[in-house]
């Protein structure tokens, strides 16, 4: 064999070998998108619109400051869901320091949805004021007409000030679990992890950490998806759930949480509920089998913390779970793990193989 073609034997094999081909998902490995680039959407969410995928998620710098919004939030675009192209950022922090959302803010876990009512895209994420550590627990809202964006920032919110939870009495003695939901009813309750979720009907909910980071707010929002109705429900109450993510399938709904360890893993939960309004029964961990490579076990969610559930377009009953594995001494490095969804024995579980494909 010629010199020229071992060379040439060696790149196929190594191409071959490679973290990122066309048709697999590498959990946990570098995500090169169009421009060859780590993906950098963390945190993220995907819409599916008119024939396309798009990926919102976080933008991350390297080091440190890389934990506050230095940029913006990212959007991607694919049509198969293992390449993406980088549409760059759809909302960018303000160079305004009294803004909002001025650079150096806290701006995670951007989730878009679509209002077919309004004709346009509207952008939900956790928000703390630039400078003010994890203390304002507000949620953000931006809207465009152009799924790509730019997205408008319109304001953020305290959810639902004066309004008890639907079925709540909050003169029942003995209710220990709801001081911090009773402390803020007047200015809105706190709003940290997020996701949303659209139902079949069109009615969208936004799904947060509240109370705390100690009991999960399911809200209703209004027609328009700007704003809440101040109808909500409160998930496991006390049972500090976190990083939300919901998917709806044989008429029921799935959720998938974490515990309250910052940016360290833990052992992900699960419930199930026949409407959105709860009740919500607890399933445990759903995460079955160890990692591939032998590395943190399904007991810590393989290292990751879960943002999203993805249903595959055109392909009912089939879901991806998007978890996170943060970075935080270099966020730009954090990884995702795209895993495998099965529901078995009326419970959802997520498996971690070493690379995957959708099943035709
Ligand atoms: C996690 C949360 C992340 C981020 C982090 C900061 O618990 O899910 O989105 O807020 O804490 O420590």
């Amino acid at each position: 064999m010629s010199f020229r073609t071992i060379r040439i034997l060696t790149l196929v094999l190594t191409l071959g070998s490679g973290p990122a081909t066309a048709d697999q998902f590498t959990p946990g490995e570098i995500w090169p998108d169009d421009q060859g680039k780590h993906i950098n959407a963390h945190g993220g969410g995907v819409l599916f619109h008119e024939g396309v995928y798009y990926w919102f998620g976080e933008h991350k710098i390297s080091g440190g400051r890389g934990n506050t919004a230095q940029v913006g939030v990212s959007c991607y675009s694919s049509a198969d869901l293992y390449q993406w192209e980088n549409q760059g950022i759809a909302l960018a922090v303000d160079g305004n320091h009294r803004s909002e959302i001025a650079k150096g803010c806290i701006l995670e876990r951007p989730k878009v949805i679509y209002n077919s009512r309004t004709r346009k895209f509207v952008m939900w994420f956790h928000l703390e004021h630039r400078g003010k550590g994890y203390a304002t627990a507000r949620s953000g809202v931006a809207v465009s007409d152009k799924v790509t964006g730019p997205y408008q920032f319109l304001k953020s919110h305290r959810p639902n000030a004066r309004s008890w939870p639907i079925g709540y009495d909050p003169l029942k003695t003995g209710d220990s679990s709801s001081s911090h939901l009773k402390r803020d009813y007047e200015k809105g309750q706190m709003a940290r992890d997020m996701t949303l979720f659209v139902d079949d009907d069109g009615r969208a909910f936004h799904i947060a950490a509240s109370e705390e980071n100690q009991t999960l707010h399911i809200s209703l929002l209004t027609p328009d998806y700007l704003d809440f109705t101040g109808k909500f429900t409160r998930v496991d109450p006390g049972g500090n759930n976190e990083a939300p993510a919901i998917c709806k399938h044989d008429d029921k709904y799935w959720m998938i949480t974490s515990g309250c360890t910052g940016w360290a893993p833990n052992e992900a939960r699960s419930f199930v509920a026949d409407s959105m309004a709860g009740p919500w029964k607890s399933l445990g961990n759903p995460c079955e089998g160890p990692h591939p490579s032998g590395g943190i076990g399904p007991d810590k969610t393989w290292g990751g913390q879960s943002t999203f559930i993805l249903p595959v377009h055109d392909k009912p009953g089939q879901f991806i779970a998007m978890f996170d594995v943060w970075r935080p001494k270099d966020p730009i490095d954090g990884r995702y793990l795209w895993l495998p969804v099965t529901f078995r024995s009326g419970r959802i579980i997520v498996s971690h193989p070493s690379s995957w494909s959708i099943p035709e």
